[in-house]
């Protein structure tokens, strides 16, 4: 079979391509332990509240042993529900020491968000009927903005919370 010189050079780039992008998702799985979620777990996007992470009493941050957090957030147009602080002020900052394994877990009643750990590997889309999950270990002491990256109304842009490791 006679190839052409362009139709080799198409070739070798084609193929050449695919290996590149095959590596980089490669690196991404494998390397920096980027992943979908294991399993979907669902919700009734109309009464949140009957799960038992999302009551009122139970959003925000939980110890639940040395080392051990988990976050439970509703996020809604155009807010991240963090719990409230004893005077009755919405959370806007949780504080959590370096090195501590951390389960955020998400969920919304409204639109489609995003919830990304700027500057840290959490980064889920958070879809009405879902939970969306993911365990991390927060090593880097500093200020991470929780923000939204999936457009959903006009507060889209004013979605936003901290997160603060500390030594
Ligand atoms: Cu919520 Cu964009």
């Amino acid at each position: 079979m006679h190839l052409h010189k362009y139709e080799k050079i198409w070739l070798v780039f084609g193929i050449g391509s695919l290996i590149v992008f095959l590596l980089i998702l490669g690196y991404g799985a494998f390397w920096q332990g980027t992943h979908p979620q294991s399993h979907g777990a669902t919700i009734d996007p109309n009464n949140i509240e009957s799960h038992e992470a999302f009551q009122p009493e139970n959003l925000g941050l939980t110890k639940v042993e040395e080392d051990k957090y988990i976050v439970n957030i509703v996020a809604s147009a155009f807010n991240y529900n963090l719990g409230v602080h004893e005077e009755g002020a919405p959370v806007r900052k949780i504080r959590i020491p370096k090195g501590s394994t951390v389960l955020f877990q998400v969920t919304t009643p409204d639109v489609v968000h995003g919830f990304n750990v700027a500057g840290t590997n959490v980064n889920m889309m958070v879809e009405p009927g879902y939970i969306s999950s993911l365990e991390t270990v927060l090593d880097n002491p500093g200020e991470y903005t929780i923000v939204c990256n999936e457009y959903c109304g006009v507060g889209h842009h004013m979605m936003y919370a901290t997160v603060e490791v500390y030594e």
